[in-house]
């Protein structure tokens, strides 16, 4: 066994043909591809998918088995075994680890035979609380070892929604840590662990395993809770995989709809593993010796897909942080990138925002000079930003791969490939292989040629989502009975005169103005392109005559104030670049916007205020900055219609 990512460079012709394939015979191309990963038995049926609700089915590579964690750990030993799989870097600079391939797999072996003498058996649920730090890797690929369906829940979320979760997937385990860091600050996670558990009606929790992170002492349940230190040290590092079929549940992972609580998004084994490590080898062009660093949390998706699943299942040297971009100063990111000679560099816009507001210096003091590949992902990426990653932190010599996905998705549906040509900034450019993308009208009828829909999928891929946890029916009403017999997105698109796919945000934030359609997001990204401007957010408000109004909460520079800017500035600038028809009537001047812990501005909350219903904003306790609200519904600039 070689390193696992083999491809060829690939260029536009290369591109074309493969995709040409894997559209006209899916079963032949992921037959071929399906084989990139280790099967204990190897599949004979490919693909056995239909999206029609009588006879709805997903299933990919069915009669197979396989393990995930020996495919992320064992394959590898024999031959780089003493590469580094994950380069640790904590909070407080000047501290790193690395972690061998070899290393990495005889904790994740102790830590599963730890769980096996606690009781734990193929198919329970195992949630995970945890700060990033190698452990929580760990304890995933240990639940994948033994066939237990691990749950991650981001370490920013209250005790109240842990407990939720916990509840809805009926967990007999809990592995969290005394405390986590992120940038100097300390983050309770045991504390809201044992409050969670408090606040839980029913329970089938058995054991609290707690990683010893910073070490402090914390309140103690004899009896349920346990230290993973001590549960391993005196374990056997052997610990057998068990053979799992391709589509035995591998995670399940929260996350927010539109409407009603979160749900629980079920990945299985086969199909998720081979579509996230090829695509996690193909979009960034991953070489033997490159150094990648994806800034995800393991709490979300990109976590999963691009920190865990695909980088080790390549046989790639990833980097973690378990700290944040500003912390001890805005230059942080770019010192770890030349510290550990990053060269494929993946994060979110909202990341880049906050760091660009700050200017260039902080980036410019660094050299940067081994970066080869940027990503971004999670949210549309602005011209202002995009530009700003491409020239400054990238030097111009970078590709931008602007990948769409989602939680449902797996892994990344439709992104620009490193194929040498340019790029449109802000444009999410192609479909990778095997994803039938189309835009759909409200009618269901395609768009063909340039236009905008709702962007759909009309045939499945391994990584697809299989269903909500505990609730199947939900499953098809949520993503395929808006066009039935195709899986809808929740997002709209656009096609160029190029063919190629721009992302024009979810449907739900969609305006339409006196009968015209408005992205938010082509509205946020000609406010964002004025030079005073760092983000906004625009929402709609009712309006008596036009069915719904433009509403811009802008924020500006450091430095900068409504007094030096004006409203008539940035109206020009969306009538210039959009029309007139999509100019802000009201602006509201926002220093802060609510956004989640994951940094989602959340314009849920912003539509209430501008609507005047601040009384059905509801729980604002998952959001990174809930005093944001308050100060918005004080500065409201309108009176109510
Ligand atoms: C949005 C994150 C524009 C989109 C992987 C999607 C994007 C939602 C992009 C999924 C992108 C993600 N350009 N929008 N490159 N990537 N989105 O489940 O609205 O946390 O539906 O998965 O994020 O968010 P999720």
């Amino acid at each position: 066994m070689t390193f696992s990512c083999q491809h060829k460079v690939l260029n536009r012709s290369l591109y074309n043909e493969m995709y040409r394939a894997s559209l006209l015979n899916p079963e032949d191309f992921w037959r071929e591809h399906g084989k990139r990963i280790d099967w204990i038995k190897p599949y004979t049926k490919v693909k056995d998918c239909s999206f029609d609700q009588d006879n709805f089915k997903i299933r990919w590579f069915e009669d197979g088995t396989l393990n995930a964690s020996s495919n992320c750990l064992d394959r590898h030993l024999e031959t780089h075994g003493d590469k580094t799989a994950f380069i640790f870097e904590r909070d407080e600079p000047g501290y790193s680890t690395h972690i061998t391939y070899k290393q990495l797999h005889s904790q994740v072996c102790r830590f599963a035979n730890s769980l096996k003498s606690l009781g734990a058996k193929k198919g329970d649920r195992v949630v995970l609380y945890m700060p990033l730090i190698p452990e929580a890797v760990v304890g995933m690929l240990a639940c994948a070892r033994l066939g237990l369906i691990h749950s991650v829940v981001f370490g920013g979320f209250s005790p109240e929604a842990l407990a939720s979760r916990l509840e809805d997937c009926e967990a007999r385990f809990l592995i969290t840590a005394d405390e986590g860091l992120r940038g100097g600050r300390k983050i309770a996670l045991k504390e809201n662990a044992d409050k969670a558990l408090s606040l839980m009606t029913s329970s089938c929790l058995e054991k609290v395993i707690v990683v010893a992170n910073t070490g402090i002492g914390v309140s103690w349940n004899q009896g349920r809770d346990v230290y993973y230190e001590e549960i391993i040290a005196n374990m056997s590092d052997i610990c057998d995989p068990v053979e799992m079929a391709a589509e035995d549940p591998l995670f399940i992972l929260y996350t927010s709809g539109s409407t009603g609580k979160p749900k629980g998004v079920l990945h299985t084994t086969g199909g998720y593993l081979v579509y996230a490590s090829m695509t996690h080898e193909y979009v960034f062009d991953v070489q033997e010796d490159d150094v990648y660093w994806c800034t995800a949390d393991v709490g979300w998706i990109t976590g999963h897909s691009y920190v865990v699943y695909g980088p080790l299942a390549n046989g790639a040297t990833s980097v973690i942080y378990e700290g944040v971009p500003n912390y001890p100063d805005y230059g942080r990111f770019w010192d770890i990138i030349d510290t550990h000679q990053v060269n494929l560099f993946y994060t979110a816009p909202t990341a880049i925002r906050s760091l660009m507001k700050h200017g260039d210096a902080f980036v410019t003091k660094y050299n940067r000079s081994s970066l080869r590949i940027l990503g971004s992902v999670g949210e549309p990426i602005n011209v202002e930003a995009w530009q700003w990653y491409y020239d400054v932190v990238g030097n111009k010599n970078c590709p931008i791969m602007d990948t769409w996905w989602q939680t449902e998705t797996g892994g990344i549906l439709i992104t620009p490939l490193a194929t040498g040509e340019p790029q449109k900034p802000g444009c999410a450019t192609q479909p990778f292989f095997g994803i039938q993308v189309a835009l759909y009208k409200p009618d269901g009828t395609r768009v063909e040629g340039e236009g905008t829909g709702a962007l759909v999928i009309e045939e499945s891929w391994p990584g697809q989502m299989r269903g909500i946890f505990g609730d199947s029916k939900r499953f098809i009403e949520a993503y395929f009975s808006a066009y039935p017999g195709v899986y809808f997105s929740g997002d709209g698109a656009r096609r160029d005169e190029d063919g190629e796919v721009w992302i024009t945000g979810r449907m739900d934030d969609v305006l339409n103005v006196s009968g015209h359609r408005i992205g938010t997001a082509e509205v946020e990204s000609a406010l964002d392109s004025h030079p005073k401007v760092v983000e906004s957010a625009v929402v709609d408000f009712p309006h008596p005559v036009k069915g719904q109004g433009v509403y811009a909460y802008v924020t500006l520079k450091e430095g900068e104030s409504s007094d030096n800017v004006s409203e008539e500035d940035l109206r020009a600038i969306v009538k210039q670049q959009i029309g007139s028809f999509a100019k802000p009537e009201i602006i509201h001047w926002a220093p802060n916007l609510p956004k989640t812990r994951s940094g989602k501005i959340m314009r849920r909350i912003l539509r209430k205020i501008a609507a005047f219903k601040e009384s059905e904003i509801g729980d604002t306790s998952t959001l990174s900055n809930p005093e944001s609200v308050i100060e918005l519904i004080h500065s409201r600039p309108h009176q109510k219609i």
